[in-house]
């Protein structure tokens, strides 16, 4: 069994895994150098087409879901509860695990030392993906939730980055919501995540907010 530092440090190397410029580098693209420049699958799917955009989706998705799905099961849960300061309840102290394992991939995803090593740059993606994947993990039906906000502003505007946010700030409405309205309850790790996580998606979209605000922002399809 692995203690919560290893299971951190694969969970950030495995989100750090630049998948975007893995796949453009692989057709002879260099992704940030082409649409928004942003290493990520909405770039993908912009410049390098349906296909390599989905494939960069399902695997900036699927290493946020393995984080917390995979990776924190290698914790020591007992020396975890044993501890203490994660809570003294296994399902809590897993909880926990699988939060900070997730977010470790998250934020590996955005600030990459593959990047850093084999791209020159540690500026990864925006983290809409990966954080989707590792709360799917973590608390589906909010994700749910969050996929129709993000559906329905597509449709509305065809702005993937105010899909993006909305669907981010649904994230802690939709836990109110699923709380007061079905009694569906999520671990107090997941509340501080999802509480946290609209702003950091506001800052990781800063440019985008500012071409939304100043009317350059692109729309998905146009040309
Ligand atoms: O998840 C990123 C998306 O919300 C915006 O991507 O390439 O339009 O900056 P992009």
């Amino acid at each position: 069994m692995t203690s919560l530092v290893l299971v951190v440090a694969i969970s950030y190397l495995l989100g750090a895994i630049p998948f975007s410029l893995v796949v453009g580098r692989a057709l002879g693209v260099d992704l940030r150098q082409h649409g928004s420049g942003n290493a990520g699958a909405t770039n993908a799917l912009r410049v390098l087409g349906k296909g390599p955009g989905l494939l960069v989706f399902l695997l900036d998705f699927g290493k946020g879901l393995a984080a917390v799905a995979l990776v924190a099961r290698l914790a020591d849960l007992d020396a975890v509860v044993g501890a203490g300061w994660l809570g003294s309840r296994p399902a809590l102290a897993a909880a926990w695990v699988a939060t900070i394992a997730g977010t470790a991939a998250m934020l590996g995803h955005v600030f990459t030392v593959w990047g850093r090593l084999f791209f020159g740059s540690w500026k990864g993606g925006k983290g809409v993906a990966t954080g989707a994947g590792m709360l799917t993990g973590l608390a589906p039906v909010a994700v749910g939730l969050a996929a129709v906000v993000f559906a329905v502003v597509m449709a509305l505007t065809r702005y993937v980055s105010l899909g993006s946010i909305l669907a981010a700030v649904s994230l802690p409405l939709s836990l109110l919501a699923l709380h007061f309205g079905l009694g569906i309850e999520s671990p107090p790790p997941v509340w501080i995540f999802a509480t946290v996580v609209p702003a950091f998606i506001v800052w990781t979209h800063r440019a985008n907010v500012r071409r939304l605000l100043n009317g350059t922002e692109s729309k998905m399809g146009a040309k």
